[in-house]
């Protein structure tokens, strides 16, 4: 089956990120989100990114209005009804986001993939809340998505060899490389990443280094492109303690505990570059 259609939920960094490379490649895009101020801003964000992209030659004018012209915004599930893909980016919540597949369930055609850019929630769980676990599948981009050159696709327990074909050729096509991890808590790329950034902040709280140094000691010593706190920043604490609770719940490993600073953070409401603070300010 050829995918043309995409309809993407979630409207935040990692939906309109999503929604634009597929826009860049070629799809037809819906962007869906229940705030009409969220998809405002993601289309904002979207055509205020390609610009620059015409800016720097990498694109032309007229492409951009091409890539334009084929996005569509709304705060309505029910234009869902005729798309191939679904790709569901809201946030790291179990509940939220079977309570959108289930709906969509009802809405979609028989053909259409539903996939989750879940980064740790399992996916044999949320293929359950349909009528079709065949065709239920993670598609795991990576932020910001228009630049990272990775999609990790996760099969659940019930995702069929079909589906992971589809949606591996879709994240080809949108010019980056997959890999294939099983369901299991945190799937490649988060089990791995997420410890290190928890522990970073572990580090921070036992005062062994500053902000400036913890994130120095991983760039300039281990080459990373980016501090594992201010990497935090970028994908939002709120979404790294989702993850480490996910990890620590489905395994009960201590070594997946979540930083009592990390927790505190987000009680805080220091979420990172969204709202302006976190271990670095934004505000300016
Ligand atoms: N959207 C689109 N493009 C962006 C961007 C964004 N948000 N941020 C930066 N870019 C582009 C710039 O325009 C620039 O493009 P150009 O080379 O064509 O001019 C290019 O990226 C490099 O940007 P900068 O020169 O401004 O800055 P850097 O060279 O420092 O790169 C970075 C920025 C790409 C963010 C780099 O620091 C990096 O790779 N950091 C690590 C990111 C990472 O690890 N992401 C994974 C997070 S984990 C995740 O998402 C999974 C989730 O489940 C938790």
């Amino acid at each position: 089956m050829e995918i043309r259609k995409i309809f993407v939920v979630g409207s935040g960094l990692m939906g309109s990120g999503i929604a634009q490379t597929a826009l860049q490649y070629g799809y037809e895009v819906i962007l869906n989100d229940q705030s009409k101020a969220a998809l405002e801003r993601g289309q904002a964000g979207i055509s205020a990114r390609l610009d620059r992209l015409v800016e720097k030659g990498k694109m032309t004018a007229e492409e951009k209005e091409d890539c334009m012209s084929r996005l569509t915004i709304t705060p309505s599930v029910h234009t869902a009804s005729n798309v191939d893909l679904v790709i569901e980016a809201i946030y790291e919540n179990l509940d939220a986001k079977r309570a959108i597949f289930q709906q969509l369930d009802k809405i979609c055609d028989d053909r259409t993939i539903f996939a989750s850019n879940t980064s740790s929630i399992s996916m044999t769980s949320l293929a359950a809340a349909t009528a079709r676990p065949e065709k239920v599948v993670g598609l795991h981009f990576f932020s910001p998505v228009p630049v990272m050159g990775l999609v990790e696709i996760v099969y659940g327990l019930r995702t069929s060899q079909e589906t992971i074909d589809i949606v591996t050729a879709v994240g080809q096509h949108m010019g980056k490389r997959t890999i294939l991890a099983k369901d299991k808590p945190g799937f490649i790329v988060n089990r791995m990443l997420l410890p290190m950034l928890n522990e970073a902040v572990q580090v921070l709280d036992e005062d062994i280094g500053s902000v400036e140094d913890v994130d120095e000691g991983m760039m300039r010593g281990c080459n990373h492109p980016m501090g594992p706190l201010a990497l935090g920043d970028l994908v939002g604490l709120d979404v790294c303690l989702a993850i480490m609770d996910t990890l620590y719940a489905e395994t009960h490993d201590p070594k997946y505990r979540a930083a009592l600073l990390l927790r505190k953070m987000v009680r805080g409401g220091l979420l990172g570059r969204k709202t302006g603070k976190g271990f670095y300010d934004y505000s300016k």
